[in-house]
């Protein structure tokens, strides 16, 4: 049995006749970072979902380590797109709340809390209420929720969409220490093409109606990346080649379309 994560002809189709994704192959192994780009409607979150556990697929099979993923599990830590948090638990309750349906000791979930506070640069705002966080801390928030919990693969939908420009690099740098620390797999979708590129080790990119993958490409930069990276040749040689891409699957998609 292989270990990771193992989509093997995966297709979904919605109650109402909608064919979302079909034939999807895709093997994330133990400790990658693998992005997920393509239009919007390709069916990324649905993607992510049926990992998730929180969708069944249609046709073929989402195994982890070799069994079927069957629901939701704490192997498996969702940031979903909108990265709702409980607004009447403070910012570590919040944090807290994998490990209370865990049933983790007192003693241990406090310890937890403290340790992933300390990693998203959020201990000073343990007590506080989500309404009184700006949005990229409320997105650290849940970025440490999910992490609490321990999960062996991290799933992460657009976490950063509707961060500034200076927010969305400090997290996209925090989001690859963590990664690197913890040695936890990373499935991350993203519709930003250079967000892809910097943080990847690989990049799927999905053609649309129905999602497949039109695309596996390897990222071959350095582990030890910075932001300048992205001004390298390599860097903008795969960048260009990942947005050709995208845009490829994107045209022929609409084109299609009876007119
Ligand atoms: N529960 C559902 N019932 C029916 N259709 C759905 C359902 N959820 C998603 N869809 C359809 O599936 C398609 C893909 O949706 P999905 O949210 O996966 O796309 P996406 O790639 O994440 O898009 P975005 O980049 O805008 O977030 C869309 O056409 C959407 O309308
Ligand atoms: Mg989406």
């Amino acid at each position: 049995m292989s270990a990771g994560l193992e989509l093997a002809g995966v297709g979904k189709t919605f109650p109402g006749g909608a064919r979302v994704l079909e034939g999807i192959d895709l093997s994330v192994a133990p400790g990658e970072f693998v992005c997920v780009a393509g239009a919007s409607g390709s069916g990324k979150s649905t993607l992510l979902n049926l990992v998730a556990g929180l969708l069944e697929p249609t046709g073929g099979t989402v195994t982890w380590d070799g069994r079927p993923v069957t629901g939701p599990g704490p192997d498996r830590g969702l940031v979903c797109q909108t990265g709702e948090l409980f607004p009447w638990r403070t910012v570590a309750a919040n944090v807290a709340f994998g490990l209370e349906l865990l049933r983790i000791s007192r003693a241990e979930r406090a310890r937890r809390v403290r340790w992933y506070l300390e990693e998203v640069g959020l201990t000073a705002y343990a007590d506080a209420l989500p309404g009184s966080l700006s949005g990229g801390q409320r997105q650290r928030v849940a970025i440490a929720r999910a992490l609490a919990c321990e999960p062996h693969v991290l799933l992460l939908d657009e976490p950063f969409g509707a961060l500034d420009v200076q927010t969305k690099e400090d997290m996209q740098i925090f989001l690859r220490q963590v990664w690197r620390d913890t040695g936890t797999t990373v499935v991350m979708v993203t519709h930003d093409v250079e967000e892809a590129v910097f943080l990847a080790g690989r990049v799927v990119v999905l053609a649309s109606d129905p999602g497949r993958v039109a695309a596996d490409l390897p990222v071959d930069l350095p582990a030890e990346r910075d932001l300048a990276v992205r001004r390298t040749p390599e860097f903008l040689a795969l960048r260009t080649e990942v947005e050709d891409l995208v845009r490829l699957h994107h045209t022929a998609h609409t084109a299609r379309r009876p007119g």
